[in-house]
């Protein structure tokens, strides 16, 4: 068999992004311009109102962050020309049609170029508002759906879903869910879901006006029904409810394109590249360990023996770390700290095991047929996890997030 590369792959490649001045987006792009710089064309959806808000957001918080040092340092001089080149900062919203693209000549230059598009923007609050999160992780998939459908070139449709949309389960959890998700949503077929879960959040919003409620009072009406909604499907909260409608509807509706979902466990910081321990805002896991290490959260309720799965970077990975050592106080701001119990609670106690013999087996693959495999190493048997948390990830919080 003929031996490819990864990095002739993406060659020349028109790559769309959204979700970029996200965490997991900007590692991705980061990683792309630094390894191909030969690749054609990234465009960023950024949110914005126009495009030189768009462009600002861009610099400022994508290309002017520590992350693209190491590629400022080996580009130079030419860095700024290389970018402005290369990447294309888009005003757009996911939740709405054609990605809320506006300037229609871009949005045609962008139907018929782009080829691999990557879609991680979500809100990523466990408890969001029911109408946001609703609007951004389950409609927002279809907008991208259907742009997606309209790129004349796609070879691939990258999608990023959580580990977690499996709700709360025991035992080995199949990559393939989608008999799990049937049976959650049984009874209602996929149109009556979709239209159904936009009903009821209109008419909720309706009722709260109608009673003059405040804006404080339709927030935190809306969090809770949020959590209402994912309990009386199965889910444990509105950010993995919402998620896994969002990918019901892109199963449901993908036609013949061609679609990768990837559903990491929990995100953390970079283990090598561009350099080890590059993060970006408090993930899940680091509200925890800073907490613990400012001494304003003493103990954690935990099981001991439930496997702890961490993902670094792109692919759900299955990485068995065990959370000891830290039980919970509740003597101050009960409230506040019952609803992180309750919402914590589904990871802390998580009693499933992820499969992950597709990424095992994409390993396998990808070592076998491409020469640079090595240079996208995705193989988590390869950390020393006790030196990572120790050594990288907790410096890396410290000086990127902590300061
Ligand atoms: N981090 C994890 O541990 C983890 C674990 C499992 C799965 N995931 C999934 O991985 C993906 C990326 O996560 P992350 O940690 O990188 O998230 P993040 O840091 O919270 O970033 C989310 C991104 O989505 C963008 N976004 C939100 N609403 C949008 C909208 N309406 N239109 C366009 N963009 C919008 C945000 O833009 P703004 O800057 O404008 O807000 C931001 O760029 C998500 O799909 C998430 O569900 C993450």
């Amino acid at each position: 068999m003929e031996l490819k590369t990864i990095l002739g792959y993406l060659k020349d490649k028109i790559i769309l992004v959204t979700g970029a001045t996200g965490f997991l987006a900007m590692v991705f792009l980061e990683k792309i311009l630094r390894v191909q710089p030969n690749v054609e064309k990234v465009y960023l959806l950024v949110r914005a109102p126009d495009t030189n808000s768009a462009k600002d957001r861009m610099h400022n918080e994508i290309i002017g962050k520590a992350l693209f040092k190491v590629l400022r340092e080996k580009l130079g001089a030419d860095f700024d020309n290389f970018i402005s080149k290369k990447v294309v900062a888009v005003p757009g919203d996911v939740t709405f049609e054609n990605l809320g693209v506006k300037d229609i000549k871009l949005r045609e230059e962008m139907f018929n170029g782009v080829q691999i598009i990557l879609n991680s923007a979500a809100t990523t609050n466990f408890d969001e508002r029911y109408d946001i999160a609703l609007d951004v992780n389950t409609f927002g998939v279809l907008h991208l759906l259907s742009f997606a459908k309209k790129c004349l070139k796609l070879e691939m449709l990258l999608h990023i879903s959580t580990a977690y949309v499996c709700g709360e389960r025991e035992g080995l959890i199949p990559e393939d869910l989608s008999s799990f998700m049937d049976e959650k949503v049984k009874g209602t077929t996929k149109f009556n879901f979709q239209v159904q879960e936009k009903k009821v959040v209109e008419e909720k919003l309706n009722d709260l006006k109608a009673e003059g409620a405040s804006e404080e009072n339709i927030r935190s009406t809306m969090k809770d029904f949020g959590i209402e909604r994912a309990k009386l499907y199965g889910w444990p909260n509105t950010y993995v409810f919402t998620k896994a409608m969002g990918e019901i509807f892109l199963e449901n509706s993908k036609g013949n394109l061609p679609l990768v979902i990837i559903r990491p466990t929990v995100v953390t910081s970079t283990y090598k590249e561009p350099f080890p321990g590059w993060i970006q805002g408090f993930r899940t896991i680091d509200s925890v360990i800073a907490g613990y290490c400012k001494g304003k959260l003493t103990c954690l309720l935990a099981d001991p023996m439930s496997v702890f799965d961490m993902g670094l970077k792109f692919v759900n990975k299955a990485s068995g770390q065990y959370f000891e050592d830290i039980y919970v106080n509740y003597s101050r701001k009960l409230t506040l700290v019952m609803r992180l119990v309750e919402l914590y609670k589904p990871y802390m106690l998580f009693k499933g095991i992820f499969d992950d013999s597709n990424s095992r087996e994409l390993q396998k693959l990808t070592s076998e047929c491409y020469i640079d495999a090595k240079e996208f190493n995705f193989d988590p048997k390869c950390i020393d996890w006790e030196d990572y948390i120790m050594n990288t990830h907790i410096p890396g919080l410290r000086k990127h997030v902590l300061v």
